[in-house]
């Protein structure tokens, strides 16, 4: 590959992005302030916003398309509690091939059309035992073993610096209103590491203990990647986990399999919606 052309790179991607934000802008009546990505399962209770206008993602300029069977697959806009968001329901995976340019190409396109604040949602397995299935768990901080970097590559300029830290990527402002939100809802929110695998595969019991050892309480295969990518390009952000199931080994029948995933999800995102409307409303974005 010629010098030329790994340089013009970060210029596609970056032309990518621009035209996907302005295809969106023609069709938005408000400018979203704070993105919502739910993981699969956990949006459906949010219900329709005000001013709903929804876009498959199939019509929206190279946005990534979605592979897994029954997922929808649209952006929603619309007003929530007085907010103006951008609602993503489900998102593309590291496991499924995708390059990291697909996995946080929402994310960056979000602060395109003017997103501040960013939350992220996903299962998760516990690590720490003290955790139950079903208990909502803000996310202070990560590790990451998805072998690859969403800022690998020539830097994107427009969008942040080479070498961003991720010191309080997970704001600790954000999770503090959460933690109010919750207390409003009469739910409680626990706090804990998050460690990203490549996936699909769920994790071998050995390789929970280490991780437990290297100080994880969550396990899950998303969220980390965009979660970088947020923070390049300056948005705030905040993670909660659904927790699912107990990571492999943690309990002697703890043996995940994606039912009891896509289960306790169901049975949770109700709780969920209630505790991202009681949040929406203490944001300043
Ligand atoms: N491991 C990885 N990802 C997950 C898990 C798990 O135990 N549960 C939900 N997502």
């Amino acid at each position: 590959m010629s010098k030329t052309s790994v340089r013009s790179e970060p210029r596609q991607e970056w032309e990518k992005l621009q035209s996907a934000a302005r295809f969106l802008k023609e069709r938005v009546p408000q400018p979203p302030k704070i993105g919502l990505v739910m993981g699969s399962g956990l949006s459906a209770a949010l219900g329709t916003l005000e001013d709903e206008v929804s876009v498959p993602w199939g019509e929206i300029p190279h946005f990534p398309q979605p592979t897994v069977a029954g997922h929808a697959g649209e952006l929603t806009f619309g007003v929530l509690e007085g907010k103006p968001l951008v609602v993503q329901r489900g998102r593309v995976h590291y496991y499924e091939g995708r390059s990291m340019g697909e996995i946080v190409f929402p994310v960056r396109l979000m602060k395109l059309l003017g997103v501040k604040i960013v939350v992220l949602t996903n299962a998760a397995g516990a690590i720490n035992d003290s955790f139950n299935v079903g208990d909502f768990v803000l996310i202070t901080d990560h590790i990451n073993t998805i072998p690859e970097s969403p800022l690998r590559g020539p830097n994107l300029d427009e969008l942040g610096p080479r070498f961003p830290n991720l010191n309080d990527a997970y704001s600790p402002h954000l999770r503090a209103l959460a933690h109010e939100a919750a207390q409003e809802v009469g739910l409680t929110l626990r706090e804990g590491v998050y460690i990203a695998t490549p996936g699909p595969m769920y994790e071998t019991p050995a390789e929970i203990q280490a991780y437990k050892r290297w100080g994880a309480d969550l396990v899950g295969m998303s969220t980390v990647p965009e979660v970088i990518a947020a923070r390049h390009c300056g948005l705030e952000v905040l993670g909660i986990s659904c927790v699912t199931n107990y990571a492999a080994g943690i309990r002697p029948e703890a043996r995940p399999t994606h039912e009891e995933v896509l289960e306790v999800t169901k049975q949770r995102e109700k709780d969920l919606a209630k505790l991202i409307r009681a949040l929406l409303p203490r944001l300043q974005a």
